[in-house]
């Protein structure tokens, strides 16, 4: 049976953002296709973006991974289990990596045909178009041209270089590379303290590194409150990460099974380190190459994202664009939102993203997560705040655990007490965040969750203590 080459929406891009768009496009009933150029090992399909092939997905495998080694080496002994002969087969702990990966990219694929969401392999580009149709290229195994007239494009970032130094994924590495070292590093480098810099500074410490991260900004992670996160770098200094503030990077030259990086450290003196792997995760930059975004008239903004406005819609009419290739918060979730609310806007329903309850999870251990405004945040635009703390080492779940690390730190209005920010840093915190996200989203006041029935014992009891703690009456602590 000949394939449509006609459809009513067509999605470039299979990340979070494109593929879950065109889930929610067909399920509303429009001819859809999906177009993603990402290829597996076998140059086969391999659809989910960079969140499931060199992302979210991956990371969060080792991370499991890596902490389950950690604590076989040294947590579990107080539980009074005794493990010996604990070994690393890194080549296993990377296959099983692979093979999550591999589920997730099937699973979407599953998903496409149970939805009905014609999949291309290969690289969308625009040919030319108006309001009523746009011609698509498609270059996979064969080439292509299908046409839609609502167009969604979802096209994600890329990692961005030092100025002069290339990813060379053997010794610079970017999260591609550094998903996948096959021996681990004895000194690791790593440019930047943000997300990814913590999360796989953490992977490869526990698996033996000593991990040096140099970070340019004065202060360790800026746009975290900071209460939690001077908590966190006490946590993260005392497991053995080493973080260097407000260092300036110099040269970095690859040797033949080394890197040295000069900078100047925050004392203003000139220091030489020479690391056997180095990641450089500075930012993410968004990928609208091959695009052919000039050749319509599609609008960039002065950073390169694809600009839109409130409604993800560009300049041209019909097309949209959803995720990292747009302003807003890399995230998948968000991109995911996003996705759904085009799909909708299509429909003609309302689609709706808040970009004030879209949460943030570092998976650090402990993790770190928050929702809505830091405490600084409030200072500055000058809002009158009530605070309360709840510390894990006060919670009975968290002793059980053996994880009694960080806290939950709730953020409410002086007048109206409505959550203004949850912040936490603990066992858990990814989970225990959505219990916030849902409580900002329906706009409840501190003193609902404090009258709230919580499990015991459950780490979300800290939440209601935190929570009961903004009106000073903590029961706990
Ligand atoms: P992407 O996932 O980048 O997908 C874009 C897709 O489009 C890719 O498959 C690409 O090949 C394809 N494409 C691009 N151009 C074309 C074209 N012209 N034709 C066809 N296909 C094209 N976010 C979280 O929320 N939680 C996490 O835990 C998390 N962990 C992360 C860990 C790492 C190491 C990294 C790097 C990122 C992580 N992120 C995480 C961020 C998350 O991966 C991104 O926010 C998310 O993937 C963005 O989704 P997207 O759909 O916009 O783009
Ligand atoms: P990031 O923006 O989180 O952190 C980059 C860090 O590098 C910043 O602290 C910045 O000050 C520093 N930096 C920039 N230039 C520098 C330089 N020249 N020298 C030294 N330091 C420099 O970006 P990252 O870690 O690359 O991750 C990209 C994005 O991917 C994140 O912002 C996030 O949106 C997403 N991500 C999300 C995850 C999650 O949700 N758990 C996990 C990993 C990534």
């Amino acid at each position: 049976m000949e394939m449509s080459k006609q459809f009513d929406v067509v999605v470039i891009g299979g990340g979070p953002g494109g593929y879950i768009a065109a889930i929610r496009a067909a399920q509303l009933g429009f001819n859809t296709a999906c177009i993603d150029e990402w290829k597996n090992a076998k140059n086969g399909p391999a659809p989910g973006g960079t969140c499931t092939n060199v992302g979210c997905i991956p990371s969060k495998a080792l991370l499991q991974s890596s902490e389950h080694y950690e604590h076989a080496g040294h947590a579990f002994a107080d539980h009074g289990i005794e493990v010996k002969g604990l070994g690393l087969n890194l080549g296993q702990m990377l296959a099983r990596k692979d093979s999550v990966v591999k589920q997730n990219n099937e699973g979407i694929l599953y998903l496409f045909k149970k939805n009905k969401v014609t999949f291309f392999h290969g690289r969308g580009s625009f040919v030319k178009g108006d309001a009523s149709a746009y011609e698509i290229k498609v270059a996979g195994a064969a080439e292509e041209t299908i046409t839609a007239k609502h167009i969604i494009l979802a096209t994600g970032s890329n990692p961005r270089a030092l100025p002069g130094t290339p990813f060379d994924e053997k010794l610079i590495l970017s999260n591609t590379g550094a998903l996948a070292i096959d021996a681990v590093p004895a000194k690791l480098g790593v440019i930047g303290a943000g997300v990814i810099g913590l999360e796989m500074g953490s992977v490869w410490r526990r698996l033996g590194s000593d991990v040096s991260v140099l970070e340019a900004l004065p202060t360790f992670l800026g746009a975290v409150d900071e209460q939690i996160a001077k908590e966190a770098s006490k946590l993260f200094t005392k497991q053995g990460l080493k973080v260097s503030l407000g260092v300036k990077i110099g040269a970095i030259t690859a040797g033949k099974n080394d890197v040295t990086v000069e900078y100047v450290d925050a004392a203003g003196a000139a220091q030489k380190a020479v690391y056997d792997k180095l990641i450089v995760s500075i930012g993410r930059i968004p990928n609208t190459i091959g695009l052919n975004a000039e050749g319509v008239g599609l609008q960039l903004d002065e950073r390169g994202f694809i600009a839109v406005d409130g409604d993800c819609k560009t300049n041209l009419p019909n097309v949209w664009a959803v995720g990292d290739v747009v302003r807003g918060p890399m995230l998948a979730h968000k991109a995911e939102e996003e996705g759904v609310a085009v799909a909708e806007r299509i429909a003609g329903q309302h689609g709706h993203v808040n970009f004030n309850t879209i949460p943030w999870v570092i998976y650090t251990s402990p993790e770190i997560a928050w929702v809505g405004k830091t405490e600084q945040q409030l200072k500055a635009d000058g809002v009158a705040y009530k605070a309360g703390t709840f510390p894990f080492l006060a919670n009975g779940r968290a002793r059980a655990l053996g994880d009694t690390s960080g806290m939950v730190k709730f953020l409410a209005d002086a007048k109206t007490d409505e959550i203004l920010g949850v912040h936490i840093v603990g066992p858990m915190a990814s989970e225990l965040i959505s219990e916030a996200v849902v409580a900002m989203e329906f706009r409840a006041s501190a003193e609902d969750i404090a009258r709230i029935c919580h499990a015991h014992p459950s780490l979300s009891e800290a939440t209601k203590e935190a929570a009961l703690a903004v009106d000073k009456r903590s029961l706990n602590f």
